[in-house]
């Protein structure tokens, strides 16, 4: 990598860095996309709850009994994200990896507030086919904090979604001309190429 490339790196770790801290940063909804059985492409947007640029991996939370679960687990994934401030779009490959009873998951889920566990709640899994539209959620909960006693039986529904990053493809828009860079994993660390936008 060249000196460029390695501070484009160092800046591109920090926009996600920022994005799974600050809800307010544009790279806190990436877009994280799969391939369901029938090989088609499903993209939906996710909370990006935190990025480690030591271990090259993003963190996201999610139903443990969504489809995207069985589409993802040991499987490639890609995520996109783009903010508009840096003008930066970043397409993110790697693998997924889903963990529902490590100590990571059980300690993030202890960690996270009654009312953002609520949602695990809900009686039926994602995408289950309802005859109205409703949120899922038991009659007492709706509308309500649960107390911890109540949100004791979400917890097998609740999963971590953990990516390897492998690859990332850099885009910078400016008036003065595009500039696009791709960085990929190799035995020795990172490697980098510049490509035409
Ligand atoms: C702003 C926003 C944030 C979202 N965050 C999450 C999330 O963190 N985890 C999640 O599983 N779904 C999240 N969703 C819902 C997903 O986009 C998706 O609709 C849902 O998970 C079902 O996806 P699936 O059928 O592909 O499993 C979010 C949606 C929006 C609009």
């Amino acid at each position: 990598m060249d000196e460029q490339q390695t501070e484009i790196l160092a800046q591109l770790w920090q926009l996600l860095v920022r994005g799974g801290a600050d809800r307010r940063s544009p790279m806190h909804t990436p877009v994280v996309a799969s391939v369901d059985a029938d090989g088609l492409p499903q993209a939906r947007v996710m909370v990006l709850r935190k990025a480690d640029p030591a271990t090259a991996s993003l963190r996201f939370h999610t139903d443990a009994r969504s489809p995207k679960v069985t589409e993802l687990d040991g499987r490639p994934v890609a995520v996109l994200a783009y903010h508009p401030g840096e003008n930066i779009q970043l397409r993110l490959g790697g693998t997924a990896r889903i963990e529902t009873d490590t100590e990571d998951a059980d300690a993030v889920w202890h960690q996270s507030t009654l009312f953002a566990r609520r949602c695990y709640l809900a009686l039926q899994p994602p995408g289950t086919r309802l005859l109205a539209p409703a949120s899922g959620l038991p009659a007492e909960i709706e509308g309500q904090q649960p107390t911890a006693d109540q949100i004791a039986p979400a917890r097998p529904s609740f999963a971590l979604l953990k990516v390897a990053v492998t690859s990332i493809d850099w885009l910078h828009l400016a008036n003065s001309g595009h500039r696009r860079a791709r960085f990929a994993q190799s035995p020795q660390g990172w490697a980098a190429e510049w490509l035409a936008p």
